[in-house]
């Protein structure tokens, strides 16, 4: 990985741009220019880099004249405003939102396990949802072996999901509530300290909301299993930074306990935390920071002779978003994917 590029943050003063800096200087990306780019309000922000003191910009039309790699996590609305822009540039957009992601000319790419869909972009590669992205690390290895039928799903998100306002909030109740005060929900739409409450995306009209039908239509698009049957109960949880979920998993054939351990402690991007004698198994706190997806309590499910039970934990800002992104990013140095069509369709 020898060539230098150059790189955009969009979104570069918010939570996944503040970890995507630290993953492109400590995995010693080949950074040649970086521009930071957020709103207007961040107009003038300085922020340091490998010693450097950059100044955040605000994002306009010329922003991506140079750029080769647009490292976006400002939001849907900011990146179906500007990634056409920046692909007309000659960029390739690495999008973090739900923008694109399942749009059929837009690979949607988790490193680990469909690193061959990246080499169809036509500028834009899409990041999958956080719960979308640390749930298939833990599954897809397993699915490898014995095609999945159904996934059940619940998820224990954090704070941080929500981007760094929503982690000082819970800070901030935290805070009112043991100082006898009553917390303030401004950034969520009800108090996240000392409580918890479904995921307040839009709701369908079957009941699901836009989070959990993200990780039904993401996972199939990811696993290229059309079919595969999934249902998710997505819910915020008092945690920072790092999503807990825990996982049904149906096949058509018993699948071993022992085989799936197998599996799972040699898969790509999952560490096995399991010790069953201190009942220690994987925990938020464990998690943050940290690039693994942790998983463990793998079971028998004792209602089903064909299904698995499991629980996982993966820092939500780290492989959820921004270290994913970055991977799809040296995906593209290493695999030389960096042309794109200005033709595209989107
Ligand atoms: P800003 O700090 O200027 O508002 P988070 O998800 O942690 O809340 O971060 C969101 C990121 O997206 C921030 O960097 C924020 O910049 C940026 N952002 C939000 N809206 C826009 C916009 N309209 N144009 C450019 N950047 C935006």
């Amino acid at each position: 990985m020898s060539k230098e590029v150059n790189i955009a943050i969009l979104g570069a003063t918010g939570a996944v741009g503040q970890e995507l800096l630290e993953l492109l200087a400590e995995r010693q990306f080949p950074v040649k220019n970086l521009k930071l780019l957020a709103s207007a309000r961040s107009v003038g922000s300085k922020i340091e880099f490998q010693g450097t003191e950059l100044t955040v910009e605000e994002v306009t039309s010329d922003s991506f004249d140079d750029v080769d790699i647009v490292l976006a996590s400002a939001g849907g609305s900011t990146s179906k405003a500007w990634a056409k822009t920046a692909v007309k540039a000659g960029a390739v957009v690495i999008d973090n939102s739900s923008a694109f992601r399942m749009n059929p000319d837009v690979p949607l790419v988790v490193p680990e396990i469909n690193p061959q869909a990246a080499s169809k972009h036509q500028g834009i590669i899409a990041n999958p949802n956080c719960t979308t992205i640390l749930m298939g690390l833990a599954i897809y290895p397993l699915h490898r072996e014995q095609s999945l039928k159904r996934v059940v799903v619940a998820t224990y998100q954090s704070a941080s999901g929500a981007g760094a306002r929503a982690m000082a909030e819970l800070k901030t109740q935290a805070k009112a509530i043991l100082a006898g005060e009553t917390p303030q929900a401004e950034v969520l739409p009800h108090p996240i300290a000392f409580n918890l409450f479904p995921h307040n995306s839009p709701l369908d009209e079957r009941g699901y909301c836009e989070e959990e039908m993200k990780m039904v239509n993401e996972t199939r698009k990811i696993f290229d299993a059309p079919e595969l049957k999934v249902s998710a109960t997505c819910v915020r949880v008092p945690v920072l930074r790092a999503h807990s979920e825990t996982v049904n998993l149906e096949f058509e054939r018993p699948f071993s306990v022992e085989r799936a351990r197998e599996i799972l402690a040699n898969a790509p991007g999952v560490k096995l935390v399991e010790d069953w004698q201190s009942n220690y198994f994987p925990m938020p706190i464990d998690a943050t920071g940290k690039d693994p997806v942790l998983v463990g309590r793998i079971r028998q499910d004792i209602s089903h002779p064909n299904s698995l039970e499991l629980w996982l934990c993966g820092d939500q800002i780290r492989k959820g978003a921004a270290l994913n992104a970055v991977q799809i990013a040296e995906l593209m140095l290493a695999e030389n994917l960096l042309t794109t069509s200005t033709s595209m369709a989107i």
